[in-house]
């Protein structure tokens, strides 16, 4: 999905020329496909409009302590909660999502479950007072669009949840919300492929000119995180074990292996290094 709008650079038909030519040219040459990927790749980079920002991490669960250890890698700009993630933890709802929101130090949602629009309002409202940060989310359906219009009149976020279609999230968009969770797990549960939909989705936002960010949710593995930054979704938001797994290559736990045990080899490196770092501390404390 690269914008249409965007005059930056050229891009869409000419860069998916470009390689659609390479692989129709008798001869066909790799580096020149590698090439053209290349290219294409920084044209998509370069692509992203100025109003797109770099996606951002979000944790997906309810358990504090999952919290704790992905917020200490410095990576994460929010969470997102649902009733599901909450009923599995111990503890006091009110009290887990706002230690949630003093962790991540961004938007922390968290679920309305009432099915009419004055009690989703009300809970709404009610949840946004746990904490500067809470986001209300608010399943999609009719009341759900209703609600969200009026929680967004109060100036309280609302993330329109199990969002699975670009008509969906055309209506969650026209009702304010804030962001739009498109569930990329679940639509693969049932075989319709959730990159197709994301990119309809991202691709009809856009072109309607929508402000609604889109969250890449239901994420059950790395790959889904790279497709919705690929798709330019602002926000992926996924459970720690995704996260973790994220950190894995073989090459990378091979590498700093082999570094280490080099350095090792030379032990008056390590006495060097040592040397270096107390005078600093020694000299600035810190
Ligand atoms: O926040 C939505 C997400 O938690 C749903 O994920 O894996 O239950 O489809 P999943």
């Amino acid at each position: 999905m690269l914008n249409a709008n965007c005059k930056r650079l050229p891009c869409k038909g000419e860069n998916a020329a470009c390689l659609q030519g390479s692989l129709d040219t008798p001869g066909y040459d790799g580096n020149r496909v590698l090439a053209a990927i290349a290219a294409l790749g920084r044209a998509r980079a370069a692509c992203a409009c100025s109003n797109l920002a770099p996606i951002r991490l979000f944790i997906d669960t309810g358990s504090v302590a999952e919290v704790e250890e992905i917020a200490s890698w410095g990576i994460l700009s929010g969470a997102t909660t649902n009733p599901s993630l909450l009923a599995k933890e111990d503890g006091d709802p009110g009290e887990i999502v706002q230690r949630i929101c003093e962790l991540v130090r961004g938007p922390v949602s968290a679920e309305v479950v009432s099915q009419d629009v004055e009690s989703m309002v009300n809970e709404g409202r009610a949840l946004r007072e746990l904490h500067q940060h809470v986001t209300v989310k608010v399943p999609f359906n009719k009341e759900g669009l209703a609600a969200t219009k009026a929680l967004i009149d109060d100036g309280i976020p609302v993330n329109m949840t199990l969002v699975f279609s670009p008509n969906q999230a055309l209506l969650a968009a026209a009702s304010g919300a804030t962001y739009v969770s498109c569930f990329m797990g679940r639509l693969d549960d049932i075989s319709i492929d959730s990159a197709v939909v994301l990119e309809e989705i991202a691709d009809t936002l856009r072109a309607g000119g929508m402000t609604s960010e889109i969250i890449a949710a239901s994420i059950r593995h790395p790959e889904h995180v790279v497709t919705a930054a690929r798709l330019g979704c602002e926000i992926a938001t996924a459970p720690a074990k995704v996260l973790e797994q994220m950190l894995n290559h073989p090459l990378t736990e091979a590498g700093a292996e082999k570094f280490r045990a080099d350095w090792e080899s030379r032990p008056e490196f390590g006495e060097w290094l040592r040397g270096l770092t107390e005078k600093r501390l020694a000299a600035t404390g810190s």
